[in-house]
């Protein structure tokens, strides 16, 4: 059988013209050893191929029997998803991946906590460099590999991976807007980072970005492109998830954090794009329930949604506000952003109603959190605690807490790059993360946003 590269004109068709309906069979996996969009966590990978028939199948920490196999369009840079494949077999303990947009192959091995390329050609050469290929990722010749005997695969509960995302269920998923109308306040780094410190304490994390700035998509290290040609968020973020009732499901669009956590968590990208589509949508009523709809088809797939919106009170904030069920209004306390509280209340007046017409209790307001506030002894003694007293006496708002201080390590892991061949890409951390890879400076930040996740776990009941 011949494969032509010509035929692959989309993703969807690397996927079937050359991986399913080529490579698959020539390198003797039958359909009972591999599988597609396989959700290993909050994993999601193209293709699974096994040497061995494993059902139900299971990877095991001992066991890199397997092929990861991941389609592109055509017009990707291969470049692009090295970082996400090495992510793969790295935290997977899959053997080999195979990465092709149809014009391109290329097979990385893993080895120890890092892959290497093994091997490499374009799409017109397959067939002449088949053979190659059979050796290193052909069924029959990672069996002989032997890495692993098939009986070994008879491996303890404890170090499965469930192929399935499951439904604990232990309670129910709660939303929470992280939103006030005055910018630069912390809002997108105090959604970031109580993310990652509430998936480190092994709670379900959806991160929604519905800020047309992307500046969380950014931070959670999802834009690794350098060109506009390989931006692959184009044409599947939150617009799309709101701008449609029947497609475009929170499965679709999500994608998981690169290298930003431990564990990563996922996210619902935001496009600069948003901005033009604000008009169109507005004009569609239903389009304002939409994120309500399909945050409630994943109930059972995450615990916690936050959402991190825009610095002004158009029609994101409040699609985000009808969505949420509890806010936290991130402030540096200064008098810009108190000046802004009372819009903030006027809105929440105006959200709650609405949600009462469509049978949703009113949003509560967690608090006000102190963010990006001075270290500084003489303003932590006076200044602050008149600072705090003013939110909940002139304002009538309820105060946080947890503090967030001011502090340097925050924008530093933020703009955290990494070089592959000669490009510069992106690859921020969050702080929580930064930490761990014992950065001193960052303990002190660290612990102060895991102090404001169980203030927020304690408040909504679930600690
Ligand atoms: N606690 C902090 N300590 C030091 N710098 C901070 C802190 N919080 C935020 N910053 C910095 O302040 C700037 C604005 O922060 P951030 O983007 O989180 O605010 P925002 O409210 O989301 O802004 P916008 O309204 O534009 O969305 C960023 O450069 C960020 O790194
Ligand atoms: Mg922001």
């Amino acid at each position: 059988m011949l494969f032509n590269p010509e035929f692959c004109r989309n993703e969807s068709e690397v996927e079937s013209k050359l991986i399913v309906q080529y490579l698959l069979p020539q390198l003797g996996y039958t359909p009972d050893t591999w599988h597609q969009e396989v959700a290993v966590g909050s994993i999601r990978l193209d293709f699974l191929a096994f040497a061995a028939q494993v059902l139900p199948f299971v990877l095991d920490a001992n066991s890199p029997l397997s092929v990861v196999m991941e389609a592109k369009h055509p017009k990707q840079n291969l470049n692009n998803h090295v970082l996400r494949l090495r992510h793969y077999l790295t935290s997977l303990n899959v053997g080999y991946g195979l990465l092709t947009n149809g014009r391109e192959i290329r097979i990385y091995e893993k080895s120890e906590s890092d892959i290497k390329l093994v091997f490499q050609c374009s799409g017109k050469e397959v067939e002449a460099k088949l053979e190659e290929i059979q050796d290193l990722i052909g069924r029959d010749s990672l069996k002989q590999k032997q890495l692993i005997d098939k009986s070994e695969i008879q491996i303890s509960q404890e170090k499965q991976f469930n192929l399935h995302i499951q439904a604990q269920g232990k309670f129910s998923m709660k939303t929470i807007a992280i939103y006030h109308n005055k910018g630069g306040v912390g809002k997108t780094t105090v959604a970031v980072n109580l993310a990652a410190a509430l998936s480190k304490k092994g709670r379900r994390v959806l991160l929604v970005d519905i800020d047309s700035q992307a500046n969380t998509t950014f931070a959670t290290g999802l834009i690794k492109f350098q060109f506009e040609e390989d931006d692959d968020l184009k044409d599947k973020n939150i617009y799309h998830l709101i701008e449609s009732g029947e497609f475009n499901y929170i499965p679709d669009i999500v994608r998981q954090s690169q290298y930003f956590n431990n564990p990563e968590i996922d996210v619902i990208p935001s496009h600069i794009t948003l901005i033009e589509y604000q008009e169109k949508l507005n004009k569609i009523a239903s389009t304002r329930r939409r994120l309500v709809k399909k945050l409630n088809m994943v109930e059972n797939h995450y615990d916690i949604v936050l959402i991190d919106t825009p610095p002004s009170r158009d029609y994101y904030a409040e699609i985000a506000l009808i969505a949420a069920d509890y806010l936290i209004i991130p402030s540096d306390l200064k008098p810009f952003a108190n000046q802004g509280l009372p819009t903030v209340k006027n809105f929440i007046k105006d959200i709650n109603e609405y949600r009462e017409d469509i049978g949703k209790m009113p949003i509560k307001i967690m608090g006000v959190v102190a963010s990006k506030i001075s270290t500084n002894s003489k303003f932590l003694q006076y200044t602050f605690p008149k600072q705090r007293n003013v939110i909940k006496e002139r304002y009538n708002l309820p105060l946080m807490e947890a503090v967030i201080y001011d502090r340097t390590v925050l924008s530093e892991c933020m703009n955290q790059t990494i070089t592959v061949g000669e490009l510069e890409y992106p690859d921020p951390k969050s702080v929580i993360k930064y930490a761990e890879q014992s950065k001193s400076n960052a303990q002190q930040s660290a612990m102060e946003f895991e102090i404001l996740a169980d203030e927020v776990l304690q408040k909504m009941g679930i600690n």
